[in-house]
């Protein structure tokens, strides 16, 4: 699994309703032990789809989706820099029928001005080895050689220049580190060699600079790919499956876990005046570079037979796929010089947005989106897949307002995002300035960031959309055979329950995508060689995993916009938080705080939620299926079926519970992240740590009054969720 691959991307589908925003990589499918046991697996046949629904699944065409992808592909689209590709996006949008314009705000963003890496002998000057710090260009790879192509480099990174011997630290976590200060190996002063895979890039940097390092070095190893590797006999890009050696991952090194968006506007948007803050706190002060894994060997191999041996060190992910001992180093007089300059800048980024206003339900909002910007000029998976996609979302949209009249009942707001990749700037930024609005309105958000990088399909969502979700993959089938998507899905994922491949993030949000397995074609991330000539020869020949998610991402918005009902289980939430409760009591029990700590106020609230959840599920079935006699579901006004509550009303609640979960105010330190269930983890910056206020509190700060004081917001919280949601 590939991990490291989902990375930031995934993390912007949960900002946009900030008010609960969590952030977590979809990758992480973390698999609860407590999940439901497994049922025996059938089919399931292709749900009929209804009148509407065939009109719009035929309207998805391979063909129009290469059209887009290829358009994407084949010019420059860093954050920032191409606002005309915003406005095609809006274009294309408008000829759909969908009005559409551009949104802009003014950031910081650095870019890429030069870079260089020597390794020598200190003593006399002799280099041993000069990486060229640039990925292959290929003949048969159009993209890999234009000439406005981008650096390797990484966003957000310092300007510096620095000598110093260098130390391997595995994967940069923060035990790592912790594990080379028990091994007595020297860090302060040197420069740090670390692996990418486990936590964000970003926070291996900050773990770097915190215990007084110089400048970073980050690389990808080839254990990343599993089977597909040269070692194992497979040919590389571009004549075969396996990574290009030359290949390396860009990618921004904002601490991330702290604040993402805009770093000198954090937590309000960007006006003309408004007062800039300094950026120091999220992003680092030592400069860092990427490398492949070509140019990472030499580097190693100075280490080998110098400090600790890779096998002693005894970590996860230290020993990787390379032919070297992973030893940690430093070897005595042998330097890295480093240098690296970027250049700052204030600059425009744009968000398409385009809006279907609803009918009937104007004051709920589904919103669809996906980022734009790209660390290449390709980007064919990360993320035109998806943008590719969107664009195929709202040509289906429009072709069934032409064919039937068909207008949706609540807004729809498509979002292309700019700025993604240096940490979700254009949607932070939007959903900062919307917030009144979106607080009022808003009832989903749906991602997808990277659309395909091979033929696996994954969802994370909140536990609220769960069952729609799942519903609605039984209506798609997958890449053009005679088995649903739900099929694979629902194989692929055994081992939990059929929820448990779902992550659990923020606030009504659903991230899809659908990915490279380890026996698949690697899929080169962030690098050159993510482009259209990977994707129609090794991704998706055919188009057909783009299809496939197009139909899913485009019956799921016509579904959520279009019943009467909001589909919503909200019990679901219930079940969920009573498997972190029980990973919560572990927590407690290993760090042994049992005696001190009572979290029986959270078993409360969530049970009342549970009860409620259940209450409210009972009306939500009466009101779709009403005795005889009764009004019909579709009725604004009062409804014998569901009691005292109209389906207006009940759907209000289902459109706000949520909110609760955020109104208690930030986690201590990283006042962005509200919401009280999930959290991206601060050491991971990938993986979602749950009920963050009290695990932090226990795991990091080892304090026990903090964690009772969160025990009580928590519990507050869901309280209030669960009154929302109370009949
Ligand atoms: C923007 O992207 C389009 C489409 O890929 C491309 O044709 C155009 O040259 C790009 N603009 C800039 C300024 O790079
Ligand atoms: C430089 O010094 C190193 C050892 O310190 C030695 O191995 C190497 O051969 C020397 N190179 C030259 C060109 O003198
Ligand atoms: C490696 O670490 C594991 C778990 O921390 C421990 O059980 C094992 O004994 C260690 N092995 C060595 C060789 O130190
Ligand atoms: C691995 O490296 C060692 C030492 O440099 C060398 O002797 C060996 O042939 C290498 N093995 C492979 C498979 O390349
Ligand atoms: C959608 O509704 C809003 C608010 O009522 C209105 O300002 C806007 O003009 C409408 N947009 C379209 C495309 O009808
Ligand atoms: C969001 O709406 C809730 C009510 O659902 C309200 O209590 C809260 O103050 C609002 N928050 C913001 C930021 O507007
Ligand atoms: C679209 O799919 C058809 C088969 O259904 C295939 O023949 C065609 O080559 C595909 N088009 C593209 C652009 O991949
Ligand atoms: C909602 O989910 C719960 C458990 O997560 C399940 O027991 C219940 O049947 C679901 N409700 C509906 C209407 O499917
Ligand atoms: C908890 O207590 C056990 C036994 O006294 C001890 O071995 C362990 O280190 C303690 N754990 C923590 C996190 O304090
Ligand atoms: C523990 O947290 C409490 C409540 O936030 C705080 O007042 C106290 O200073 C903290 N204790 C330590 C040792 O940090």
């Amino acid at each position: 699994m590939h991990c490291n691959i989902r990375s930031v991307s995934s993390v912007a589908a949960l900002l946009l309703l900030v008010t609960a925003s969590a952030v977590v990589d979809a990758c992480q499918r973390v698999r609860h032990e407590h999940s439901t046991p497994l049922v025996k697996r059938e089919s399931a046949p292709l749900t009929p789809l209804t009148p509407d629904e065939d009109v719009l699944v035929r309207s998805i065409s391979n063909t129009t989706l290469s059209e887009w992808s290829y358009y994407y592909t084949h010019g420059q689209h860093l954050a920032g820099r191409n606002q005309s590709m915003a406005q095609w996006t809006a274009d294309r949008w408008a000829e759909s029928g969908i009005a559409a314009g551009l949104v802009s705000y003014n950031v910081y963003l650095n870019y890429p001005v030069s870079k260089s890496l020597r390794l020598r002998h200190a003593s006399n000057g002799s280099v041993i080895f000069e990486p060229a710090l640039e990925e292959a260009v290929l003949e048969q790879d159009d993209t890999t050689g234009y000439p406005d192509r981008i650096p390797t480099f990484h966003g957000y990174s310092a300007t510096g220049h620095t000598s110093a011997e260098y130390v391997y630290v595995g994967r940069g976590q923060r035990a790592d580190f912790q594990r080379l200060l028990d091994l007595g190996v020297p860090l302060e002063g040197k420069i740090a060699l670390a692996r990418y895979g486990g936590p964000f890039r970003g926070l291996k940097v900050k773990n770097a600079q915190e215990h007084g390092m110089v400048a970073a070095v980050l690389f990808t190893d080839p254990a990343e790919d599993g089977d597909m590797t040269e070692a194992r006999g497979h040919a590389a890009y571009p004549d075969g499956p396996a990574r290009h050696p030359s290949a390396v991952q860009r990618g921004s090194v904002q601490f991330l876990s702290t604040y993402p968006g805009d770093p000198t506007t954090p937590g309000y948007p960007f006006k003309p005046g408004v007062p800039r803050a300094d950026s120091a706190a999220v992003t680092p002060r030592i400069p860092s570079i990427p490398i492949s894994y070509a140019e990472a060997v030499p580097l190693l191999a100075a280490l080998v037979d110098h400090g600790v041996p890779g096998q002693d060190v005894n970590r996860t992910g230290w020993v990787g796929a390379l032919n070297v001992s992973y030893s940690t180093g430093p070897a005595p007089g042998i330097v890295l010089d480093l240098s690296n300059v970027m250049e700052d800048q204030i600059t425009d980024i744009w968000n398409a947005v385009g809006v279907l206003n609803g009918t009937t339900h104007a004051d709920e909002t589904i919103v669809v989106g996906n980022h734009r910007d790209a660390w290449i000029v390709g980007g064919a998976a990360d993320p035109n897949s998806g943008t590719a996609v969107i664009v195929e979302l709202a040509r289906a949209l429009g072709r069934l307002v032409a064919e039937t009249g068909w207008a949706p009942k609540r807004n729809v707001v498509l979002c292309s995002w700019d700025a993604e990749e240096y940490g979700m700037l254009g949607s932070t930024e939007w959903v900062e300035e919307y917030l009144p609005w979106l607080n009022a309105t808003a009832v989903s958000y749906l991602n997808i960031d990277i659309g395909t990088s091979g033929p696996h399909p994954g969802l994370s969502a909140t536990p609220e959309l769960h069952d729609v979700a799942v519903e609605t993959m039984k209506k798609v089938l997958w890449r053009e055979t005679d088995r649903t998507m739900f099929d694979v899905w629902n194989e692929e994922n055994q081992g939990g329950s059929d929820y448990t491949a779902f992550v659990h993030n923020g606030v009504g949000s659903l991230d899809i995508g659908s990915w490279n397995g380890g026996s698949d074609p690697v899929y080169h991330y962030h690098s050159n060689f993510d482009s259209y000539h990977w994707m129609t020869t090794y991704g998706d020949p055919g188009f057909v995993n783009h299809k496939s998610m197009a139909q899913y991402l485009t019956l799921l918005a016509y579904k959520l916009a279009d019943a009467d009902l909001i589909p919503f289980n909200i019990s679901t939430y219930g079940s969920e938080m009573n498997d972190y409760f029980a990973d919560l009591e572990k927590t407690v029990a290993a760090t042994n705080s049992s005696a001190a700590l009572d979290i029986s106020p959270l078993r409360a609230a969530i049970d009342d939620f549970t009860a409620q959840g259940t209450a409210l599920g009972a009306l939500q079935q009466r009101l779709l299926s009403p005795p005889p006699g009764s009004s019909s579901p579709s009725s604004e006004g009062g409804n014998a079926a569901g009691g005292a509550l109209t389906l207006k009303e009940v759907n209000q609640k289902s459109r706000d519970f949520q909110r609760g979960f955020v109104s208690q105010g930030g986690l201590p330190g990283r006042e962005f992240y509200k919401h009280v269930v999930f959290a991206p983890g601060v050491d991971t910056g990938y993986a979602p740590t749950t009920f963050p206020g009290i695990t932090e509190a226990l795991v990091e700060s080892r304090n026990v009054t903090l964690a009772e004081e969160w025990v009580r917001k928590t519990a507050a919280a869901i309280k209030v969720a669960a009154d929302t949601v109370k009949p």
